[in-house]
């Protein structure tokens, strides 16, 4: 069985914030926030929400593609910055699009960076289970609004944006092979702080990473991850088209794929013009490189996503 892609869109904050104006209230500046991670710029949303984001993002795909969007059966997001504990991002998106609250499912999947991929495998699944026939897998975040802006070790990194991608089953099409790992972490590498069960525990909802692990961290596992998915889809490496890695860091993109032996012109990469967006960088990847013609549909390719968790998975499909 396999799914087609029947559409992909996109948002982004409406604002730009670039390296320099960064290094006018922190101690940081351009030149090493490029060298180090190589982003110059992200996008703020100061007015919308996660929700308005992933709106726009699902209307987006359906307006490029003629997509009706009655037509979706279920509602998956992604995010690690919903706009409430509940109703789900997914809930808020449906309502916000009036999509027919008799025919749809809506959830969202909190696997921070990861939760792309997340979304995809199940997605495929409830497709395979053919009770559903098209669904919108959604990654958004406003990643701002969790960050410390003194804290030049994160804040630097992140940006704010929704991708949007609709699948339909399709007996023809090529299947969508994926693979999800969880390795739990008791130890804060990456968190932001929920409800504690004591009032005394309570923190602010701010970010906090210890970068230099979560890099080791995802150098190690996206080749094995890859090298896992490919087996499983009976396929090399070589021979995918592109790959597209959550937009993390240029240089643990440029590491993967130089360990992998695979040509760096296949690799996607966004992240200058928009930071790390979390559970929305996959899915804003694509729609950007579909739109300035880096990626075509047809083209194979797989997907990685890696980070909060600690997580990490790949998913091989056709675009
Ligand atoms: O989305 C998934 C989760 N996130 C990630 O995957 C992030 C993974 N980690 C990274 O991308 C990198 O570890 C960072 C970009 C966060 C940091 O880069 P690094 O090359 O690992 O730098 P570092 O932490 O080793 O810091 C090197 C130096 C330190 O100074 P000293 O101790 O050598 O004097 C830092 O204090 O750079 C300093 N530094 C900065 N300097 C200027 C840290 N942040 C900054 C900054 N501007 N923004």
């Amino acid at each position: 069985m396999g799914i087609k892609v029947s559409a992909v869109g996109h948002a982004l904050g409406e604002r730009v914030l670039t390296n320099h104006e960064l290094a006018q209230h922190i101690d940081t500046s351009h030149e090493w926030i490029l060298e180090r991670t190589g982003i110059t710029q992200r996008y703020i949303s100061d007015h919308k929400n996660t929700s308005d984001l992933g709106t726009q993002a699902l209307k987006n795909a359906c307006e490029r593609y003629n997509l009706d969007p009655q037509s979706i059966d279920a509602i998956i997001v992604a995010t690690m910055t919903p706009d409430h504990f509940t109703p789900s991002t997914a809930s808020l998106i449906q309502a916000k699009m009036g999509l027919n609250p008799l025919k749809i499912m809506a959830f969202d999947v909190n696997v921070a960076c990861s939760g792309f991929v997340v979304g995809l495998d199940l997605a495929s699944a409830l497709l395979e289970s053919k009770r559903f026939k098209r669904i919108a897998i959604i990654g958004a975040e406003v990643f701002s609004k969790i960050l410390d802006w003194n804290d030049r070790t994160t804040c630097i990194l992140f940006g704010d944006g929704a991708g949007a991608m609709i699948i339909d089953y399709d007996e023809s099409a090529p299947p969508c092979v994926c693979v999800n790992h969880s390795e739990g972490d008791l130890d804060g590498t990456l968190r932001a702080c929920g409800v504690p069960l004591l009032q005394e525990d309570a923190r602010p909802l701010i970010l906090s990473m210890q970068g230099k692990d979560v890099y080791r961290f995802a150098v190690d596992v996206i080749p094995s991850v890859m090298q896992e998915c490919a087996q499983k889809a009976k396929l090399t490496l070589e021979s995918l088209d592109h790959v597209i890695l959550h937009q993390a860091n240029q240089r643990i993109m440029d590491y993967a794929m130089k360990r992998l032996n695979l040509d760096l012109s296949k690799s996607i990469s966004n992240i200058a013009k928009v930071g790390n967006t979390s559970a929305a960088s996959i899915p804003l990847a694509i729609s950007m490189a579909l739109l300035d013609g880096s990626l075509h549909h047809g083209e194979s390719v797989m997907v990685v996503g890696f980070g909060g968790g600690l997580s990490y998975g790949a998913a091989s499909f056709t675009l």
